[in-house]
């Protein structure tokens, strides 16, 4: 059995190409997520859990200056005086607005200042002799980072209580699917990656999991769906909830409907970016926590997929046994594949990327909603932290949940087969929804 699909193997002069693709793309959509508000706006707090923008931006800076001019270029310090304010761990993300920050005009010139010493370091550099420089690694992972905040700024866009700033056209229309869900045939399967050159070190290394048979959507659940839950008294039946999700169901008052939702009469609006608009029922629901997902999973008669289910349905080819890099094959995603990048400010309706979907017929697993598994955030089987603990090892263990496939918000660089988010499962402000699995009933399995 061929286990490992073919991955990008690239001269240095390729992978210097690609560096500077994936970092300009990073940057010109930091710069749209700052320029798209005032000064005002960019240093205040648009809710405790998220961070000012202007906090982002000198992150994402001092970050690219710590692993790109210093470690890998060797070169001095453009400002060694800041590491600390823009150390995550030294500052909770509520305190970060009372720090003595850079303000826009000096953040925006640090962060153009780094770049301009990375594209200097990236023309010079060897791309190879440390781990940290084979297959350009250190820049790939610079470039994600950046993406990735990116997103979270996106998520302090929705956030906002004021007007819309941000737009772009609506995605492709969705399309009737031949099947609500897919069996997904029992055997082992390969997990994770050893030789995707980008994957972070959550996603490491490649194993083999054995997997039961089990049914799992096509598509994502949508709000329609979510609100015959709504409907059906969902929210005050504690059956369907965990203890855990029960408890904190009642802790936070008006937990009746996904967040940015409003009831008016018999109508439901919500929040999008600024628009008010009426609930649209074919959309992927989203701004649910997992505790929400794993009620209406459990009301639904199913249950959500663990995150090997749910890589498995993305990955595993039943003509080859091999796990591909993304669901429609080996090749890096295209805007035909998926709704990534904040190309759309909405996820698409089910159907709308027929050229993504698995060989099995499931689709959009990648873009549109983050999708919540019931797995916990572990380290795979002979994990290793690389290059450094922070990035994963620290959040390891029960408190987090596993999120797979990226969303509307996610650019490609930060999203594959293999990879990995996770967040607390009480949290809502993430792009993420997620679809149902079920056990096959007996004799079903085939
Ligand atoms: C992988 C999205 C959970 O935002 O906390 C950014 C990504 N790590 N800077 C996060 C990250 C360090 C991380 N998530
Ligand atoms: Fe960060």
């Amino acid at each position: 059995m061929t286990t490992s699909p073919p991955v990008p193997d690239l001269t240095p002069e390729h992978w210097r190409s690609r560096v500077a693709e994936v970092l300009t793309r990073a940057r010109d959509r930091s710069g749209l997520l700052t320029d798209a508000v005032d000064d005002d706006d960019l240093v205040r707090q648009h809710s405790p859990l998220m961070s000012p923008l202007v906090w982002d931006l000198a992150h994402v800076g001092n970050q690219e200056e710590l692993w790109l001019v210093r470690d890998v270029g060797g070169l001095a310090p453009v400002r060694q005086d800041i590491d600390e304010l823009y150390d995550a761990f030294r500052h909770a993300r509520a305190d970060r607005p009372s720090l003595p920050l850079l303000g826009p005009p000096e953040a925006r010139s640090y962060v153009r200042e780094v770049r301009d010493k990375v594209l200097d370091v990236l023309a010079h550099s060897p791309l190879e002799g440390r781990p940290l420089l084979e297959n350009a690694f250190a820049f790939g992972m610079v470039a994600q980072h950046e993406q990735q905040h990116d997103e979270t700024m996106l998520a302090t866009h929705q956030l906002r209580a004021s007007a819309a700033v941000l737009a772009a056209p609506p995605p492709p229309p969705g399309m009737s699917l031949p099947a609500a869900e897919v069996l997904v045939p029992g055997g082992p399967f390969t997990m994770g990656t050893s030789t995707e050159p980008w994957a972070l070190d959550n996603e490491r290394p490649a194993h083999v999991v054995d997997v039961a048979p089990f049914f799992i959507d096509a598509a994502a659940v949508t709000n329609g769906a979510y609100l015959a839950f709504i409907d059906g008294g969902g929210y005050d039946e504690p059956r369907w909830w965990s203890a855990q999700g029960w408890a904190h169901r009642h802790r936070v008052a008006g937990l009746t409907a996904p967040q940015f939702w409003e009831r008016v009469g018999d109508t439901w609006w919500r929040r999008r970016f600024g628009i008010r608009e009426q609930v649209p029922p074919q959309e992927p629901v989203m701004h649910v926590s997992f505790h929400e997902a794993q009620a209406y999973a459990a009301w639904a008669g199913r249950r959500l997929p663990t995150e090997a289910e749910w890589e498995k349905a993305a990955r595993w080819d039943p003509a080859t046994g091999r796990s591909r890099r993304y669901p429609w094959g080996d090749e890096d995603p295209g805007p035909e594949h998926a709704n990534l990048g904040q190309r759309h400010l909405r996820p698409a309706e089910a159907g709308a990327y027929p050229r993504g979907a698995s060989p099995l017929g499931v689709h959009q697993l990648i873009g549109d909603v983050w999708e919540w598994t019931s797995s916990d955030f572990h380290g795979y089987p002979g994990f290793s932290a690389f290059p450094y603990p922070e990035y994963s090892l620290v959040f390891f263990g029960s408190d987090y949940k596993v999120l797979r496939g990226g969303s509307f918000g996610s650019d490609a660089v930060a999203v594959r087969g293999t990879f990995r988010n996770w967040d607390y499962p009480i949290r809502r402000q993430i792009f993420a929804g997620f679809r149902c699995a079920r056990d096959p009933a007996p004799g079903e399995a085939g």
